[in-house]
């Protein structure tokens, strides 16, 4: 195979097959045109891929930057996209859904069902009072109920607030309080490694503190006894047995503006943001994203192994295969369970086409060693991809190796909640380099500067930064636009010469190659097994424990996750250090935030290091935890 350009390192060349059947547009090219046009380009994908309702006027308004619209004026919804039109159509008795339960139920719902269940429920929100713009929290493991209650919400044009499914009660409440959530969906309980989850008993936990909910609507699941409140709380099942549940119900009309779900995540400071997303732009990204990046064909069977509840799952679980009108599979449990082929097996068992996971998971069943994928007829992969975290290559290579058997090119992708999608990826006919998430997605403007804002040189290490807006980013912080503008924009824009750039708060460098490497987060943001977590959230769950007095929390290198954490606490006069109270700190953070969240390790200590202003400074603690140099030191109280 020739090559235009030599690339340095270590590169891996797409096979013949996969260049011979890609149905993609050539990179350069596309890249360059939406560069020059960015409107053009995007309005141009926009009308030919997807129905509106009507026409926009104005593709992409920059006026009141960085609150950019897109697809303005427009008339849509994302669900008459990603179910609806599918009907008029042969896809309408394709298989839209393979679900696989940890406990192996299975299930599949065609377009035509899944539409019609999502109908059904969509008129029993309706049903409830729910309307246009009303937020509802849905918080539920990996079960088909889950997308069917996002896609109701969407139908109806109310907004969805997922809340993954591991986290506990204090993050809940937070979340339900924050987004005035009158409705919650959830389910009695999730199955995980052969144990239940007690989601409804969280839930009743979080609602103690969170009068406003007026309905709970639970999913049977596990069949466990649960509590059921009288006048609040509803069976799923008993309701879609009832006259409400309507087929009929109609796909409301929105503006391409509205808004479709909020998610929240972790930020550099204070309590988790509600991210905003909307029908339009999120539509055309997410779908646009996923059809050139993996190729998908007509016949592929999509495997994204995430979590719906949190963005890998909304953008390419929920809502890109639907746009897509592919089939994907969404399994309910554990990786390993009841052994470490599990995963394995389902590849084989549905005839998996493209994989899409985290590092974090496959350094973890790569601990298994190669036996278990080896016992599997995995051939019928053609693409694997990645996301989460930075791919260390000896992850990457027995991905490759191992799972792929060598045909497979792995898509590194790299993007964020606030992205809403892909944004610096190969696409199967890239070149790659084993850790490298390759080159921006067409149209995206990344760069990586210095503390000036200056691009950096050649694989010299930067902030990341996005200098043009894309259709699917997020348009605000729900309920706090100052908080939107501060922790994305103010950094490096200048507003008074009408430059504006997005910081994505991740660090990078570009190779001679051009070829961007990605080397994590320069906030308070730690990534545990690629699950977002903000020091401020744990920190706060240790306070709020009778024993601590101050704490602070960071993240140290882990083989498997990634990062795990590690705690510092100042405990209150006259409480005793004890290997116990650390048990029950974690149990406690566990309780709180969630089992993700819980500190590896604790240590007591009489003195944090801090600045003048108070401010704690983990950095000092990090070196200091790693053996590192400490750095400057000046601006430390003692
Ligand atoms: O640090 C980057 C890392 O994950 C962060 C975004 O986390 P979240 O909003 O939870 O979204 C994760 C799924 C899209 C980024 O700021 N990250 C994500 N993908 C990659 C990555 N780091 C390196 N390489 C990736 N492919």
């Amino acid at each position: 195979m020739s090559h235009q350009q030599e690339l340095h390192g270590e590169v891996f060349y797409p096979p013949e097959h996969i260049v011979a059947q890609a149905n993609l547009p050539d990179y350069e090219a596309q890249h360059q045109a939406m560069l020059a046009d960015l409107a053009g380009e995007w309005g141009r994908i926009a009308e030919e891929n997807f129905e509106w309702f009507a026409p926009w006027e104005k593709t992409l308004d920059e006026s009141q930057a960085p609150f950019y619209k897109w697809f303005v004026g427009g008339k849509v919804n994302i669900v008459h996209n990603a179910l609806d039109r599918h009907l008029k159509t042969w896809r309408r008795n394709k298989v839209a859904l393979i679900w696989e339960g940890e406990n192996y139920d299975q299930r599949s719902l065609t377009y035509h069902q899944l539409a019609r269940e999502v109908c059904r429920f969509a008129s029993v929100l309706r049903a409830m009072g729910v309307q246009k713009g009303d937020r509802v929290t849905i918080y539920m493991g990996r079960v088909p109920e889950i997308m069917i209650a996002m896609l109701a919400c969407a139908k109806i044009g109310a907004v969805h607030s997922v809340v993954y499914g591991g986290f506990s009660v204090e993050a809940l409440h937070e979340r339900i309080e924050d987004s005035q959530s009158k409705v919650v969906v959830t389910a009695d309980g999730a199955w995980l490694r052969g144990k239940v989850v007690q989601l409804k008993k969280i839930v009743d936990e979080a609602l103690l503190r969170s009068p406003t909910v007026q309905t709970v609507i639970v999913v049977k699941r596990t069949g466990e006894d649960v509590h059921m409140e009288p006048g609040r709380d509803l069976w799923y099942h008993e309701l879609m047995k009832l006259p409400i549940a309507d087929a009929g119900c109609h796909t409301e009309i929105m503006d391409a503006e509205d808004p479709l779900f909020l998610l929240y995540t972790s930020g550099t400071t204070g309590k988790p943001k509600a991210i905003l997303h909307t029908h339009g732009g999120y539509m055309v990204g997410v779908a646009t994203t996923l059809k050139w990046v993996f190729d998908l064909k007509e016949e592929d069977t999509w495997w994204c192994a995430a979590d719906p509840g949190w963005i890998t799952g909304h953008s390419y679980i929920v809502y890109a295969p639907l746009l897509l009108g592919v089939t994907s599979v969404m399994y309910e449990g554990a990786p390993n369970h009841p052994f470490p082929d599990r995963w394995w097996d389902i590849v084989e068992r549905h005839g998996v086409t493209v994989l899409y996971t985290a590092p974090t998971a496959i350094r973890g069943l790569m601990r298994f060693g190669d036996a278990w994928p080896n016992r599997h007829d995995l051939s019928s992969l053609r693409l694997l991809g990645s996301v989460g975290e930075p791919i260390n290559p000896e992850a990457w290579k027995w991905y490759y190796r191992v799972i792929g058997g060598e045909r497979c090119p792995i898509m590194d992708t790299w993007w964020q909640t606030e992205t809403g999608n892909f944004m610096i990826t190969p696409l199967p006919v890239t070149p790659l380099k084993p850790g490298s998430a390759t080159k921006p997605f067409p149209g995206v403007d990344v760069e990586i500067v210095d503390e000036e804002g200056d691009p950096v040189a050649a694989n010299e290490e930067g902030y990341l930064i996005v200098k043009r807006p894309w259709p699917a980013m997020l348009r605000t912080i729900y309920g706090d636009p100052d908080r939107y503008v501060k922790q994305y924009w103010e950094r490096f824009s200048e507003p008074e010469k009408g430059k504006f750039i997005y910081m994505t708060g991740d660090s990078a460098r570009r190779d001679e190659d051009g070829y961007i490497w990605v080397i994590g987060r320069v906030d308070d943001v730690i990534k545990v097994s690629g699950y977002r977590l903000g020091t401020a959230e744990i920190e706060s769950a240790l306070v709020s424990h009778p024993a601590v007095a101050e704490a602070a929390v960071i993240g140290v290198p882990d083989e498997v996750r990634g990062s795990v954490i590690k705690a510092y606490c100042i405990l209150r006069a006259g409480v005793e250090p004890s290997p116990r109270l650390v048990e029950e700190l974690r149990e406690h953070v566990g309780h709180e935030v969630g089992p993700i969240a819980k500190p590896s390790s604790i240590e007591f200590v009489e003195k944090l290091p801090k600045t003048r202003s108070g401010k704690i400074m983990r950095r000092v603690l990090k070196a200091r935890a790693l053996g590192q140099d400490e750095g400057d030191l000046s601006t430390l109280e003692e």
